[in-house]
């Protein structure tokens, strides 16, 4: 039972960072081990008994990982963002060599019967990890097994899964870098040998046993790409950059999105939206469905221009797609600290918000939008995000009189 309490920590931390169903949420407290294998994944009606659960390769949309910026709203957007995320490959907007690798990967490996091989994808949230990962499953016809880092606290949740994957499975880890030391070094041997030794017992009793499994496909999705150790990063056959997505893809999103909604919206409406969407299609979801509601409720329904700025002044979302967290930040870096450079913590420290938070959802759209520089000292602003925020550069004389006794 204390057991049971474990596993339900785990599924509500990985929960609570990141509302995705079929992911480390959907883990079942049962009993682990080779025996009894955790439960993962949402899957069809009447799997196979003793199998762990497999998810359809629909999936669901994630939400993000930053604190007070949820983006799921109950089960209506769920559905809906389960039926907005692109099911093949080709349906996948953007991210044309990644996409363009995969495929190659997935037809050589279908040529020859084999599992893909085991592929890492890393960037920004929102950008389509998750989504890539379904798609890898569905484009091989297979199943699809679905846990995070944070939710594999044993070995024994490990070893419970990979035991019951069936031949050519994709076994989808996302937050990999949150995966504990010890799961890993069991993860190891799984991926590069397909096979696993089991020790019972301790002491003088222990036995070892070794386990073959069934060649499978690990898919791997993290933010964080540097905090993976060389010994799992190495193991990936594939590895993979989802960069932001540009205008004109965005623009494409929230054409396909739209016409999937059956919301109706002209062109000047399709391009405001993109604008806004900070180059990740998972917000560019969420504007949308944002003014959509503005449109139904204010305007009789269409979504233009002038309906969309009025609702995303109302969302706290500006030309640029910034939030007021983005805004705070950059302020803080202005205002604070004279324009930095500045640690990280520093700034966290009077936003009153996780590194973490910060490190996700913050700085990489700013970095790629040019609002800061990252530097061996810490974060400074630039020119651009002055400009943009009307706030003068602190001169080289004040930030010397900043420094002295009583000037802050
Ligand atoms: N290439 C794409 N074309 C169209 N829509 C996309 C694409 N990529 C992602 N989306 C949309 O964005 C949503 C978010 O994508 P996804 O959940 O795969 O992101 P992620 O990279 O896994 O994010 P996180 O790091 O937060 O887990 C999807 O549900 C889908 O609707
Ligand atoms: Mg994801």
């Amino acid at each position: 039972m204390a057991r049971e309490g474990t596993k339900k920590q785990a599924l509500n931390r990985s929960g609570s960072g990141q509302a995705q169903a079929g992911q480390g949420e959907t883990l079942q407290p049962t009993p682990g081990g080779p025996s009894n294998p955790p439960k993962v994944g949402t899957g069809p009606p009447g799997h196979a008994r003793g199998r762990p659960v497999l998810e359809s390769a629909a999936g669901v949309e994630g939400g993000v990982k930053g604190k007070g910026q949820g983006l799921l709203k109950g089960k209506e957007e769920v559905e809906e963002a389960l039926n907005l995320r692109p099911r093949r490959l080709a349906e996948y907007i953007g991210q044309g060599q990644v996409v363009e690798s995969l495929g190659i990967a997935i037809e050589a490996a279908k040529k020859r019967g084999d599992a893909v091989d085991h592929v890492l994808l890393y960037g920004p949230p929102g950008l389509g990890k998750t989504t890539l990962a379904h798609i890898i499953a569905r484009e091989m016809d297979v199943g699809i097994v679905t846990t995070s880092g944070p939710a594999l606290e044993k070995g024994g949740d490990l070893i419970g899964i990979l035991t019951h994957l069936k031949k050519g499975d994709v076994f989808f880890i996302d937050e990999i870098h949150r995966l504990p030391k010890t799961v890993e070094e069991y993860l190891y041997s799984a991926v590069e040998d397909f096979a696993i030794s089991i020790v019972f017992d301790k002491g003088s009793h222990a036995r070892s046993y070794r386990s073959r499994l069934e060649k499978f496909t690990l898919v791997g999705a993290t933010t964080r790409a540097g905090l993976i150790s060389s010994p799992l990063r190495e193991r990936f056959g594939i590895q993979r950059a989802l960069d932001f997505y540009t205008m004109e893809e965005l623009c494409r999103v929230v054409r396909r999105s739209a016409a999937l909604l059956q919301v109706p919206v002209d062109e000047e409406g399709v391009v405001e939206i993109a604008r806004r969407s900070r180059g990740t299609p998972r917000i560019a979801n969420r504007i949308l469905r944002r003014v959509r509601d503005y449109a139904q409720v204010r305007h009789g329904g269409v979504i233009t221009r002038p309906v969309t700025q009025e609702a995303l002044e109302l969302e706290g979302i500006d030309g640029e797609g910034l939030t007021t967290l983005d805004k705070k930040f950059l302020e803080t870096v202005i205002i604070h600290y004279k324009g930095g450079p500045v640690g990280l913590e520093a700034i966290a420290a009077v936003l009153q918000e996780e590194t973490d938070t910060l490190v996700d959802m913050v700085e990489p759209f700013l970095l790629k939008a040019g609002f800061i520089l990252r530097t061996p000292k810490g974060r400074k602003a630039t020119d651009k995000a002055h400009g943009y925020l009307g706030l003068p550069k602190t001169s080289a004389e004040e930030r010397q009189l900043s420094f002295l006794p009583g000037q802050r």
